[in-house]
């Protein structure tokens, strides 16, 4: 093995953050591998450190190219942030879903393992594969109900959390019976730089900027447990280089608060940041939309193994995290514009066609 990791769905939103992390505080090279869907962008890896790191655009599905790939780069290990990842989009058509986070995971799994097989007994030992998981596998909480452990039970209620719930169950698989060496974290919802603007929170401060309606899902008092991107990535690496294998991890930011509080403090921030022209609150283009089916209402993390095992906590409050998220955006208008014109996937079509 050589000290390289492997990261698939790097190009995404908490991938493309993990990586930056990685290369900032960690030594060896990185190999992204991402199919470089609507939500991959390669310019989220702008900032990377171009001779330690290298993008690969494939499928996790795809067997002789990730074959291939493993054997040619020898990684110490393979994080599979790869998904299809958004509820709204596996409520309009599941499919994508079903074949990126369960077909083409059950494949990527059967790749790392004939990898891992391949490799000396040590290096065997030392081998990782991490599987990055969500919340959302554990269903719905009541208002009153404990926040989810490692021991709840799973009760996915959308399309994208069954097709979650169903790799993590693969990955668990994986390990009991052919002992492959697995960590899986369940984390909540995150928020940061680089999050595609179809999510809650950069929906919001680019719909409010830009003057349009700011649509809340039915009563907005559905309740998210919020976590700063960055505190996902650094809680992601303990779990690589301490977490028992086999386990699961819940990573959470302990940071609950219902959707219209969110949205109300994006607005206030961009009052402050960014005001209006006309001296109007932002709020008032707040609009109540109807709900989104089978909408989960609360999800809550407890992250007590994350702290008491691994020494893991967020260093970021919600406000913190929250006004560096606001500031991100108002300083890269260029990302933004390039986002929602599409020209990156001009781009991504005329730069990699041929290498897919
Ligand atoms: P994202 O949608 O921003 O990024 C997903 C990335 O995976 C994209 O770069 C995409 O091109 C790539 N991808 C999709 N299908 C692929 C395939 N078949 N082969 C190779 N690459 C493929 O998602 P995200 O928000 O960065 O989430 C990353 C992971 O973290 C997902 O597994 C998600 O379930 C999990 N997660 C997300 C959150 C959250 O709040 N966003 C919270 C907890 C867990
Ligand atoms: P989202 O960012 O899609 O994450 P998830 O559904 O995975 O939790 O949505 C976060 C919450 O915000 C969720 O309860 C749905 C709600 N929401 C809205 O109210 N309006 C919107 O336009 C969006 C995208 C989400």
């Amino acid at each position: 093995m050589t000290d390289c990791i492997v990261v698939t769905g790097g190009a995404g939103f908490i991938g493309s953050n993990f990586v930056l992390q990685w290369l900032q505080h960690e030594g060896g090279r990185v190999i992204v591998l991402d199919k470089l869907t609507y939500a991959g962008n390669p310019a989220n890896l702008g900032a990377a450190d171009t001779g330690r790191y290298e993008l690969v655009c494939a499928d996790i599905g795809n067997r002789s190219v990730v074959d291939a790939l493993l054997a040619q780069h020898k990684p110490r290990a393979v994080l599979n942030f790869a998904a299809e990842s958004h509820v709204d989009r596996s409520i309009h058509g599941p499919g994508e879903f079903i074949q990126t986070n369960v077909v083409a995971t059950f494949s990527l799994l059967e790749s790392v393992r004939a990898y891992w097989l391949s490799l000396p007994e040590s290096e065997q030992q030392a081998f990782r594969f991490l599987h990055v998981s969500t919340d959302e596998v554990f269903g719905t909480l009541g208002p009153d109900d404990a926040a989810f452990s490692e021991a709840t039970s799973y009760a996915p209620n959308s399309p994208y959390s069954a097709s979650k719930a169903a790799s993590d169950h693969l990955v668990r698989a994986w390990h009991h019976t052919y002992g492959l060496p697995v960590l899986t974290t369940n984390c909540s919802n995150n928020y940061g730089p680089l999050h595609f603007p179809e999510k809650l929170i950069p929906l919001m401060i680019l719909n409010a900027l830009e003057g349009k309606p700011l649509p809340v899902y039915g009563d907005g008092q559905q309740v998210r447990d919020w976590l700063y991107v960055e505190d996902h990535c650094t809680g992601i690496r303990r779990v690589l280089e301490s977490g028992r294998v086999g386990e699961t991890y819940n990573i959470g930011g302990c940071n609950e608060q219902k959707n219209i509080d969110v949205v109300l403090t994006v607005c206030a921030l961009l009052d402050e940041l960014s005001p209006r022209a006309d001296g109007k609150a932002y709020s008032e283009q707040i609009s109540y939309v109807k709900d989104r089916p089978g909408h989960d209402r609360r999800y809550a993390i407890d992250a007590s193994r994350m702290q008491n095992e691994l020494g893991w906590r967020p260093s970021e409050t919600f406000a913190t995290g929250l006004r560096k998220t606001v500031q991100w955006y108002l300083a890269n208008p260029e990302w933004v514009a390039n986002v929602k014109s599409g020209a990156y996937r001009d781009w991504v079509e005329k730069n990699y066609t041929e290498r897919c």
